[in-house]
């Protein structure tokens, strides 16, 4: 089983160059599947949830060639078929292609969605905007299939309940060449939102509103190819950040769009963290005594659910005690048991994680829970004393491109192991 060791305690310092966005690319590489032409998409991060896609999409009878960070999609030989099973239960991002295949083929046969474990992680919006469009939707042991009444998904109007990535992009998807005009009310409004709608008005669509809360499609005949750079990884960025003010003595994250991440940035100036922020990168020098805050989540351009735990070995550097509301996912606290394992004083009250501030961590060997939870316990191995091994790290490779090279060149002592 793949491990990581860190030895804490290190300074680092150096310059750190974010990837694309992992959770823009799990997107744009199923609307790929739209076009009658070769996609080439560029920026591509290298990690393991890109790997798999890629392996459905060529099971699917696409072809995916990947040159260092681009990838070129020709979805001239895509066959309409039930989704290859194994693979689409790896990452819950796999429902993107509930959308394209309907989208393409007015049909598409699925398992049901997998990924990291934070809580329940329903799709009952996804469904709701493919039922308006004009699908039926039947089940036959743990797969689905969506299927347009005559072949053909129509124009609709959805207001999405709460707010949801995933069904705003997936409607999205279904709605380009529908007959007629879509309009999603209520729609997320994150930047990865705007980069799959940019690829898509690229190739043709009609998308007008992404980033803002009403959406609207006009449904067109038929999308060409085109190329596309993905945007930077706002996650990764903001993980980075926490990590360089944690344990670094100048550190600069180069590759950030400084806009997408100003709720995160506004919570460390809150905090007391001395950073400077430029037109495309953010340095972060050593810091001093920082202050303990309170974060709650909330959608884009709210504080991201995915940033409070790389935060959190952060906070607990800082002097004072408060507490992390996630009102997203209320279940994201497998990091919190984790992180006491390093005689953090950190423990779950009720809806909230409560914590207590400036308490030496100590190295330990813990177990990534999901893909941020991960992140934190890295950052966390880094601040400690002594020895950290991390076990389940497939969940951080699933996001974090190249993370034991970028952070081995800041000084980190840290490598990938393998133990039985
Ligand atoms: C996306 O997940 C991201 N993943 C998540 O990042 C991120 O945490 C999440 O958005 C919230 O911002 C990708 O983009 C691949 P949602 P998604 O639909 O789309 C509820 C990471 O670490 N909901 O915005 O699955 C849901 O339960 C990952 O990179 C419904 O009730 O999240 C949640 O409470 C983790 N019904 C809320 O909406 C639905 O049909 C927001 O979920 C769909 C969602």
């Amino acid at each position: 089983m793949k491990k990581i060791k860190i030895t804490g305690n290190r300074p680092l310092s150096g310059e750190i160059t974010i990837s694309g966005a992992k959770n823009s690319v799990v997107a744009l590489m199923p609307a790929a599947i739209l076009a009658d032409g070769i996609v080439t998409l560029d920026g591509v991060p290298n990690i393991s949830d890109v790997d798999s896609l890629i392996a459905i999409l060529e099971i699917m009878g696409v072809s995916v060639t990947r040159d260092g960070e681009t990838l070129t999609i020709d979805p001239s030989g895509l066959k309409s078929m039930p989704m290859p099973y194994g693979k689409i239960n790896s990452l819950r991002a796999s429902y993107y292609f509930y959308g394209s295949l309907l989208g393409r083929f007015g049909t598409a046969t699925v398992g049901l969605p997998g990924g990291c474990d934070l809580g329940p992680r329903p799709i009952d919006l996804h469904l709701k905007a493919f039922e308006a469009m004009g699908a039926e939707i039947s089940y036959e042991g743990d797969t689905m299939t969506l299927k347009a009444i005559d072949g053909q998904l129509y124009g609709a109007t959805i207001y999405m309940d709460t707010v949801s990535v995933g069904a705003t992009i997936n409607t999205i998807l279904a709605a380009v060449k529908a007959k007629g005009r879509t309009v999603i009310e209520n729609a997320a409004r994150e930047p990865e939102i705007i980069d799959v709608a940019t690829l898509l008005n690229n190739m043709g669509a009609r998308i007008r509103g992404a980033g803002t809360d009403v959406i609207t499609i006009e449904g067109v005949e038929s999308l060409s190819g085109t190329r596309h750079q993905v945007i930077p990884d706002r996650i990764e960025a903001g993980t980075y950040v926490a990590l360089a003010a944690a344990v670094g003595q100048g550190v600069r994250v180069t590759n950030v769009l400084y806009e997408h991440l100003e709720s995160f940035i506004a919570k460390l100036e809150e905090m007391g963290v001395r950073m400077t922020v430029s037109e495309d990168s953010i340095f972060v020098e050593e810091q001093g005594t920082l202050k303990a805050v309170n974060v709650q989540t909330s959608p884009y351009p709210g504080f991201a659910t995915d940033l409070q735990q790389p935060l959190t070995p952060l906070l607990l550097k800082a002097h004072g005690q408060a507490t992390i509301k996630d009102t997203i996912y209320e279940k994201r606290i497998g990091h919190v048991a984790e992180l006491a394992r390093m005689s953090a004083d950190i423990e779950v009250k009720g809806d909230r994680i409560a914590y207590q501030g400036g308490k030496r961590l100590e190295g330990a060997e813990v177990k990534a829970t999901d893909l941020r939870a991960g992140a934190a316990l890295v950052i966390a191995g880094l601040m400690a004393q002594g020895e950290t091994i991390i076990s389940n790290v497939e969940f951080i490779l699933r996001g974090y491109s190249n993370i034991i090279e970028k952070l081995s060149a800041l000084g980190a002592d840290i490598q990938l192991i393998e133990e039985d």
